[in-house]
């Protein structure tokens, strides 16, 4: 096994820590961590031949789209098994009216077709394979739905007990029903993400809790492998742009760390432009980077999209890293963008939880500013399922809408002919 360790990110101290270290942030300066890996006896000739020959074994470790990349992410020692539910392996879909809508070359990854229905599994299954590893018995997270469903599931898989911290009255009901039902306990609290994070993290070491935010390193191990994905699935070639949105920056952080670890090993030879979009509402990251500032100022965060209603993202540093390191650009849309974003991809038979259209939102918006220049190769990452939030895809269409697509009709069967006719001059 290739030898992994934990490293801190700050220039100057970059302390080294071992694996089995609880330490979620560098006991020398408070720094955030990574984990690293000495890859130098990584065979690099045989590893894509190797990762497409285990998609035709049936266990469950080849057929996940995390470990079936293990090579990249060797941390689980020999004999201890992986926790998963067969996470990733979710689909690369051309959407051809949502591009010609936002002015690109565009396909989507859709993060909402995994287990739990978001992107969250893919971490969650290294996060929790290293729980497992530490020998620990309740793992915590404080969530704005999909993390607390995620580590729910897995929590349940590997017989560990799960606590939710969740803002109080916010959390969406298909994801409290889904935290609920693998038996976690959920506890509502405070106004937003961000202040349900903070207390539960004054409470994690002196209970002995195990933290899985994004915070924890391993997550961000198990979400980097969406590139090696995507990349496989376009017979690696590098896209223009990769996009996705930013709450608490985890995921952004971790497709940089995956692009940077493939360049290095010469997988790939050049990077794509990562692309962060926040929710206008919500957007400290956006306001430093324009601002052209070197530190974050939290904001109260407001917008209908709540996976990403976050004030004060706890990896802006390793974010920063990632758009620095990849030339890339952060961007801001309104709510309202959002969901017309959201309805273009609907025209392409895609639906998504509203966070996730807003990637789709930023390229549109970068095009119509010239940022991203008109027709360029872009990938868009839709993080979350359509259903967490069903009741706004119903609030939001128009009164126009409703008349013509929910019908009550009374069941008479000259009244039901009539109305199917009025449908089918709809079509005509
Ligand atoms: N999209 C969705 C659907 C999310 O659930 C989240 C985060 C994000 C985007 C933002 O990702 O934090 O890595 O920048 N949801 C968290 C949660 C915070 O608790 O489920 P990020």
């Amino acid at each position: 096994m290739t030898s992994a360790f934990l490293q801190c990110i700050e220039k100057g101290c970059e302390g080294r820590y071992p694996l089995d270290s609880k330490e979620h942030q560098c006991p020398g300066c408070g720094g955030l961590l990574d984990v690293q890996y000495d890859f130098s006896r990584l065979d690099r000739h045989s590893v894509f031949k190797l990762w497409q020959q285990r998609k035709m074994n049936s266990a469950i470790i080849d057929q996940s789209g995390v470990w079936r990349f293990r090579e990249l992410l060797p941390f689980v020692p020999a004999g201890s098994e992986v926790v998963s539910l067969s996470e990733g392996r979710t689909p690369l879909v051309e959407v051809n009216r949502t591009g010609d809508w936002a002015g690109v070359r565009l396909s989507i990854k859709h993060q909402g077709n995994n287990p739990t229905g978001s992107f969250k599994d893919l971490g969650m299954t290294a996060c929790i394979t290293q729980a497992a590893i530490l020998g620990s018995r309740v793992t915590a997270c404080a969530s704005t739905g999909n993390t607390s469903a995620s580590m729910a599931a897995y929590a349940a898989r590997a017989g560990m007990k799960a606590v939710v911290f969740v803002p109080f009255g916010k959390i969406s009901t298909a994801k409290l029903a889904q935290a609920l039902e693998f038996g976690a306990v959920v506890i509502e609290m405070g106004e937003n993400f961000d202040q349900a994070f903070r207390m539960l993290r004054e409470l994690t070491d002196e209970l002995g809790l195990y933290l899985v935010n994004s915070l924890n390193p391993f997550r961000l191990e198990g979400q980097k492998t969406i590139v090696f994905e995507i990349l496989e699935q376009r017979d690696w070639r590098v896209p223009d742009y990769l996009v996705l949105p930013g709450g608490n920056l985890g995921n952004v952080s971790a497709v940089g760390k995956g692009l940077l670890e493939l360049r290095q090993l010469g997988l790939i030879d050049k990077l794509p432009r990562l692309v962060v979009v926040q929710a206008e509402g919500a957007s400290p990251f956006y306001t430093m980077i324009a601002a052209g500032a070197d530190e974050i100022i939290p904001v109260q965060p407001r917008t209908e999209a709540s996976a990403i209603r976050i004030g004060n993202p706890v990896n802006w540093k390793k974010a920063l890293r990632a758009l620095r390191s990849t030339e890339g650009l952060c961007e801001a849309v309104t709510d309202e963008q959002i969901f017309e974003a959201k309805a273009a991809l609907a025209k392409d038979g895609v639906g998504c939880e509203p966070a996730s259209a807003a990637s789709v939102a930023g390229i549109h918006k970068l095009v119509r500013s010239g940022k991203v220049a008109d027709g360029a190769d872009v990938v868009a990452v839709l993080t979350g399922h359509q259903l967490k939030d069903p009741e706004i895809s119903i609030k939001r269409r128009s009164e126009r809408e409703l008349a013509q697509q929910r019908l009550h009709v009374e069941a008479d069967i000259h009244k039901l002919r009539a109305a199917l006719e009025s449908v089918m001059l709809q079509s005509a």
